[in-house]
């Protein structure tokens, strides 16, 4: 772990994590950093945990050497989200620290209870509540749940005017000796770019009206500093990664961007046959075009390309009776994650009877998504060129809906 300073009176905790699925799902091969903050004033307090899965107490000791503190010298945890990635450090902090003060949401104070057991001080904040840590630094409370549970709040440090909003404003990617927005340049601002629209897509995209509500919950309160839970700290530009997030909350319900995903699965290649005409009809157009076979796509990628586009090509065989697995499998957490509203398009291949199109229409059904389907093409075994043309014509048409959406959205 590394501790530097993000402003005066304020400390960056943060571990880099890479050997891990996120939440026990999603692949990270660029890692992802924890960070948790100091804030010191006559008081101190630490917002969040820095779960490095490695040895959490030992490396604290160190940490706290740097600021000049002892671990008898926090007064406050501050637990805006109760996530283990940001509390499950609060076990092995108990062992040193078993009188500390435990500030968190009234929802939050609960899963202290269910998560660690612990029965010492829990003060239960609202939205607006505030801490004065002495030495003029007051910390400003604000409800945004459900970015991402339920129970998660922000701290605000009114002196530096800095905002601690955990998970909010966050992105995969490990943060190497660059940690600060003002140190980047722009290839770096890509990478981290590139982590966010993932970690967004996987994580946070469900909620996207609960960030938006956040967001204008926020915004009479003047930002200087964004210091997440996750990724580089925006001090230079804190409203670069407020629109970004403005923009991929806005992809939920779209138009997105002027791309189109096409999805395909193909037992034997029948099916994917299709794939090259459609994506000529798609590019004759002009659109931008994301190609993800499945299964051997992670869906992480799949649902971050599906968020980000504005149209979706299915391409899938029938398979007992029903949807190839793998394809109904991504579908149905596409349409959990709610990308809705998307132009769509579905060909495929059925041996002695269909039965991939039902499930599709089940899973859209279920999962509210509101997708706009052109009509089918199903061929009995391979295609025929009359097929193959007609996947290439709806490639086409497919482009033009998408076009028209996004010049009509923006
Ligand atoms: Fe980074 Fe929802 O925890």
């Amino acid at each position: 772990m590394k501790t530097t300073e993000v402003t005066d009176g304020i400390y960056r905790l943060s571990a880099n994590v890479t050997d891990i699925l996120f939440e026990s799902i999603w692949p990270i091969p660029n890692g992802v950093s924890m960070n948790s903050y100091i804030v010191k004033g006559t008081k101190a307090a630490i917002v969040d945990g820095v779960c490095d899965w490695d040895g959490v107490p030992e490396t604290l000791y160190e940490q706290l050497d740097q600021m000049k503190l002892d671990i008898g010298d926090i007064d406050y945890v501050i637990m805006n989200h109760l996530e283990p990635d940001h509390s499950g450090w609060f076990d092995s902090f108990l062992k040193l620290r078993s009188d500390v003060t435990v500030i968190t949401s009234e929802k939050g104070a609960e899963l202290v209870k269910h998560f660690y057991g612990y029965d010492g001080d829990v003060r239960s904040v609202k939205h607006g509540d505030t801490l004065d840590l002495g030495d003029g630094r007051v910390l400003l409370f604000a409800e945004i749940p459900n970015v991402h549970w339920p129970e998660t709040i922000a701290t605000y440090d009114t002196k530096s005017k800095t905002l601690m909003p955990c998970d909010a404003f966050g992105s995969f990617g490990s943060v190497g000796e660059k940690m600060y927005d003002d140190q980047l340049d722009e290839a770096d601002f890509r990478f981290f770019e590139n982590e966010a629209e993932r970690y967004y897509a996987n994580i946070v995209g469900p909620f996207s009206v609960f960030v938006q509500r956040a967001i204008d919950k926020l915004k009479d309160i003047e930002i200087r500093i964004i210091a997440p839970g996750h990724g580089i700290v925006w001090r230079q530009d804190p409203g670069r990664i407020v629109g970004d997030y403005i923009r991929y909350a806005s992809y939920g319900k779209g138009p997105a961007k002027t791309d189109v995903t096409v999805l395909y699965a193909s037992m034997y290649g029948m099916s994917a046959r299709g794939v090259a005409p459609v994506v000529e009809g798609l590019k004759s157009e002009g659109v931008t075009v994301h190609l993800h076979k499945i299964p051997e796509t992670d869906w992480s990628y799949s649902i971050a390309s599906v968020w980000q586009s504005s149209g979706v090509v299915i391409c899938t065989p029938t398979y007992e009776y029903k949807m190839f697995p793998p394809m109904a499998a991504v579908l149905e957490e596409i349409g959990r994650k709610k990308a809705l509203n998307r132009k769509a398009f579905r060909f495929g291949s059925y041996g002695w009877s269909g039965g991939a199109q039902k499930e599709l229409d089940e899973i859209m059904e279920r999962n509210r998504t509101n997708w706009e389907f052109l009509e089918t093409v199903e061929f009995r075994g391979a295609p025929t060129d009359e097929d193959l043309s007609l996947i290439r014509q709806r490639g086409v048409e497919l482009a033009r809906a998408v076009k028209e959406w996004v010049a009509a959205g923006s």
